[in-house]
């Protein structure tokens, strides 16, 4: 199987190829390194011994696409070359919508132009909006979304459904992630955020390496055990292992789309992240509780027996090992 990863030298991307390889696939990797680094490529080919090939451009830009479709006998593709940032997509709603909707449609017709019609496409928990029901199964309502990072994921699953409906020799997998954290065993990939980290994982781990100072709890009166807010954190490992159990089914069943989430299916809040961290590493990471951020909510996290029944994957790694990993990576590579 030859599989076409776009983003592929991003955080989950990265992760993602490391077990396509291990599982015996040939890997054609497009990015633009727009948020993620070269090094990366040589760490992959550490990590497996094996090799892939490469091609730096835009995942957009139509005639360099039409040539990588051109030179590979490419069976899937799996696209993670998204931009991710919740706050940066509120400032640049256009580039967020023009990368990854106008994106995806450049991608998506190009695959249909060579007929190549296995896609996986990285969509997140977010597109629940604030959830109709915890925990949440792939049925519950969508919509809703609080930023447009988080409405392209919707528009595309939209476009996905629509390209379905109007040719079912498609096959499409929509993943939608909850919140996925860690970095690989070997220290070598992990998640490098660009300045000031958004998210809760990289924050901690740079205020424990005393790059950042203290944690801003945004929020400690939620409806929630501790008043904190509750998320489903998902090793990264298991996440990219979730995306070779989908090619695997749309490999042997095929023509249909469907949706799962990849979640652990247990909640943990904010401060119980902190404590965990500071258990696994014995490291103190300083807090102080702030404002609630706006557009988050209470609590969100997955009912993942979908995956589980339909395509035999669960998360295996727990938080210890989320946090072991994390920490692990940022003291490789030296802050
Ligand atoms: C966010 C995005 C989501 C995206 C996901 C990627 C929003 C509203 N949602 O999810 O669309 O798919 O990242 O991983 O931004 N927290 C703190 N202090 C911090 C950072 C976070 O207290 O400095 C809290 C948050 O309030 C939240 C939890 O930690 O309760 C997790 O936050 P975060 O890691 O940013 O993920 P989400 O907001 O769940």
């Amino acid at each position: 199987m030859a599989v076409l990863v776009t983003g592929g030298a991003g955080y989950i991307g990265s992760h993602t190829v490391i077990e396509l390889l291990n599982s015996g696939n040939e890997v054609i990797i497009i990015d633009d390194f727009s948020n993620s680094k070269p090094e990366v490529l040589g760490a992959i080919q550490e990590i497996t011994g094996k090799d892939f090939k490469f091609y730096e451009m835009d995942y957009a830009n139509k005639e360099a696409l039409k040539k990588v479709f051109e030179e590979n006998k490419i069976d899937s593709v799996l696209n993670f070359a998204g931009f991710k940032s919740v706050g940066e997509s509120v400032k640049k709603p256009i580039a967020y919508y023009k990368n990854n909707i106008s994106g995806a449609l450049v991608l998506l017709e190009t695959m249909q132009e060579y007929g190549v019609k296995k896609f996986v496409f990285s969509s997140s928990a977010t597109v629940y909006g604030e959830p109709e029901r915890i925990p949440l199964t792939e049925d519950c309502r969508t919509g809703g979304t609080t930023n447009p990072y988080g409405t392209s994921k919707l528009f595309i699953e939209q476009i996905l459904k629509d390209i379905y409906q109007s040719d079912n020799s498609w096959d499409i997998a929509i993943l939608r992630y909850f919140n996925p954290v860690g970095a690989h065993e070997s220290g070598l990939i992990g998640e490098e955020p660009q300045g000031i980290p958004n998210n809760l994982m990289p924050y901690i781990v740079r205020v424990a390496s005393g790059e950042l100072k203290e944690l801003s709890v945004f929020g400690n009166d939620y409806d929630t055990p501790d008043g904190t807010g509750v998320r489903d954190y998902i090793h990264v490992v298991d996440l990219a292992k979730g995306h070779i159990k989908a090619l695997e089914k749309l490999e042997k069943e095929g023509n249909g789309l469907y949706i799962y989430n990849l979640g652990t299916g247990t909640g943990y809040s904010v401060l119980d992240m902190v404590k965990a961290f500071e258990e696994t590493t014995g490291r103190k990471v300083a807090y102080k509780i702030a404002p609630r951020r706006s557009g988050d909510i209470a609590t969100c996290y997955s009912d993942p027996t979908k995956a589980k029944e339909e395509l035999g994957w669960v998360a295996e790694k727990n938080l210890k090992q989320m946090c072991e990993d994390s920490w692990n990576y940022i003291n490789k590579r030296g802050k």
